[in-house]
């Protein structure tokens, strides 16, 4: 049997790190996380960091922006993990300088987990809040400096946009009156953390995923605003009165407000509007299809989830 890889997780607190670590030990990888000294004492992240270790993971403490305790980490893997929020991107730097000195490692994940930033048709609002450009810069960096790949393009989290229908302002799915963004039709993915983690574990030992783009678009995760709003209105035997926001209303909204605070009417324009999750096909040279790589792996798809709302 081939030797599972050492697999680092940088970011092992966050919802999607911990996730990562947490199926990294399920499917049997030796698991190490780098940790913040202050995580330690936050009472939610050490309670996970205590589960981890229980589970089996390595604790190595350091940072992003302590060298020392990044080569230190680096040196005692195959693969990187990183999966830190998108306002710390660019603090990835130092970690591709020293996975690239050190020479060792077999795959790189940086951090990423959203819509194919280089897809991105948002490019002209990204001037103001700097969300895709840095991903870009550090893409850019990782494939100049030859060091061995995997983006995970995931898309939406479940969590983010559809415990509320895509209703910015709602914790949970409307039941009377629903706002559609343009004209309802174009489609957007909804991924859970734990199966997009699923995904990203399976992928990194896996020769066909080297230096490509993995897409998570699987069947029963992919609607438009107009299929969730009807699959939501079976659900709960009720038809909702539509309110309509056009593309240009909800430029205005962004315009008028500043990220953060505006990042769900962002989100929305990427994905409902610009069809930024599905807009294009898979091109082979660069990308490959996560959901026909790894056919084994249950996930849940959007009406399992809405399910649990109802
Ligand atoms: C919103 O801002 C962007 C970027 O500055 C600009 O291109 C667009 O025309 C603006 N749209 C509206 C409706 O104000
Ligand atoms: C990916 O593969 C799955 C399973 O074969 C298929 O249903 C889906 O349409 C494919 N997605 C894309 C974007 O090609």
């Amino acid at each position: 049997m081939e030797e599972k890889s050492k697999i680092l997780i940088i970011g092992a607190t966050g919802f999607l790190g911990y996730n990562l670590a947490e199926t990294s030990l399920k499917f049997g990888h030796p698991t190490f996380a780098l940790v913040r000294d202050s995580a330690f004492s936050d009472p939610i992240k050490s309670q996970k960091l205590q589960f981890l270790s229980h589970a089996g993971a390595t604790l190595l403490k350091g940072s992003l922006q302590d060298e020392a305790s990044i080569v230190d980490a680096v040196k005692l893997v195959d693969v990187v993990i990183c999966a830190v929020s998108s306002k710390q991107t660019l603090d990835q730097k130092l970690l591709i300088r020293v996975i690239k000195q050190l020479g060792t490692i077999k795959r790189f994940v940086p951090s990423e987990f959203g819509s194919d930033p280089i897809k991105a048709r948002v490019t002209e609002l990204d001037d103001g809040y700097n969300f895709y450009a840095p991903k870009i810069e550090i893409r850019r960096l990782v494939e100049a400096e030859g060091i061995p790949y995997t983006y995970i393009s995931c898309n939406f989290f479940m969590k983010v946009l559809l415990p509320s229908l895509a209703q910015p302002g709602l914790e949970a799915p409307p039941r009377d009156k629903v706002t559609i963004f343009g004209d309802g039709n174009t489609k957007a993915v909804f991924m859970k953390e734990s199966d997009v983690a699923a995904f990203t574990i399976s992928a990194v030992d896996d020769p066909r995923t080297l230096n490509k783009v993995v897409y998570l678009r699987p069947p029963g995760n992919v609607y438009s605003l107009n299929e969730l709003v009807e699959m939501w209105e079976t659900k709960i035997g009720k038809k909702l009165e539509k309110l309509h926001v056009l593309e240009e209303e909800l430029l205005t909204k962004i315009n008028g407000t500043s990220f953060p605070s505006n990042s769900k009417m962002l989100f929305i324009y990427s994905a409902f509007i610009k069809g930024d999750h599905t807009y294009f096909d898979i091109e082979s040279s660069s990308g490959v299809n996560g959901t026909e790589l790894y056919p084994q792996l249950k996930y849940t798809t959007v009406s399992e989830f809405l399910d649990t709302l109802i």
